[in-house]
């Protein structure tokens, strides 16, 4: 379809003798979250490392935005505006929020050591854009407080929203979010789901995966389930989730068996 932001098709990857991913389709529309659930060690976030350039793929097609990615390094990807987050957020726990914050961001010029001397008002002058870039996210993230302190210093669910706050500085246009609530309390939870939604209002398109259904049911447009590497349903959320062969991919039992 032609609004489609994201075409992933017959994309599979191997590992040693596993099959990670297995002749794998999926799309995304612009404007939409799309989510993707399936028992442990589906291939989730293999995919998600496929579609971000993390990984190669051994067969199959990526396009995002039109052109193909398959292949392409993730910095390259990056700078396209395909962003995801890691399961195991990626802090640098040495390093204060805002510092962590500055590094999510792709366009710093004073980063190149060829930045001549006479550009280097300009350098400061896109530094502090950034800075102010990096508070208003910390800010929508309810982050703000937290940003001279360091990374290390933040509790489990703190750490996520930073992982997702950075990611954002990198201005997406697609986000892969890989399990957002893992480790996060349901109070702030809720908090960052009402975020999520904030940013699709905004224009954001969102891949998230993510095992607590009701999250998945309260955030998604559309959903896939992956079981063994391979799409085993899609569909609109509540129809998905009703699904019996869902329901058995998550209890490991046979087809005949009964529930
Ligand atoms: N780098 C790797 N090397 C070898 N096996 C891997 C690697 N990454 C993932 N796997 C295997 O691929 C399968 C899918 O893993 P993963 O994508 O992490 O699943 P999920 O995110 O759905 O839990 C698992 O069996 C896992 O052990
Ligand atoms: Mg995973």
């Amino acid at each position: 379809m032609a609004n489609d932001i994201l075409r992933v098709e017959g994309v599979r990857k191997g590992f040693g003798g596993l099959l990670a991913v297995d002749n794998c389709s999926l799309s995304v529309r612009e404007g939409t979250i799309v989510g993707l659930i399936g028992p442990n060690g589906a291939g989730k976030s293999t995919l998600f490392d496929l579609i971000s350039g993390f990984a190669r793929p051994d067969a199959g097609s990526i396009v995002f935005s039109g052109m193909e990615m398959a292949g392409l390094p993730a910095f390259r990807i990056a700078r396209l505006g395909l962003i995801r987050t890691f399961q195991i957020p990626r802090a640098l726990m040495r390093m204060t929020v805002l510092e962590n914050m500055m590094l999510g961001s792709q366009n710093q010029i004073g980063e190149t050591i060829f930045a001549p001397i006479f550009r280097r008002s300009r350098v400061r002058a896109d530094e502090k854009a950034i800075e102010k870039k990096a508070e208003d996210i910390l800010k929508f993230f309810d982050l703000l407080r937290m940003k001279d302190e360091y990374a290390g210093s933040m509790s489990g669910g703190q750490k996520k929203m930073l992982e997702m706050a950075r990611a954002l500085m990198a201005d997406p246009r697609l986000l892969l979010l890989d399990e957002p609530f893992a480790g996060v309390n349901p109070a702030l939870s809720e908090r960052l789901i009402e975020k999520i939604k904030l940013l699709r209002k905004n224009g954001l398109t969102i891949m998230i995966i993510e095992h607590a259904i009701p999250y998945v049911l309260s955030l998604s447009d559309e959903l896939y389930v992956l079981n063994k590497g391979a799409v085993l349903a899609s569909g609109r959320p509540d129809q998905v989730i009703s699904d019996s062969r869902v329901f058995e991919a998550y209890l490991g039992v046979g087809s005949d068996a009964q529930p």
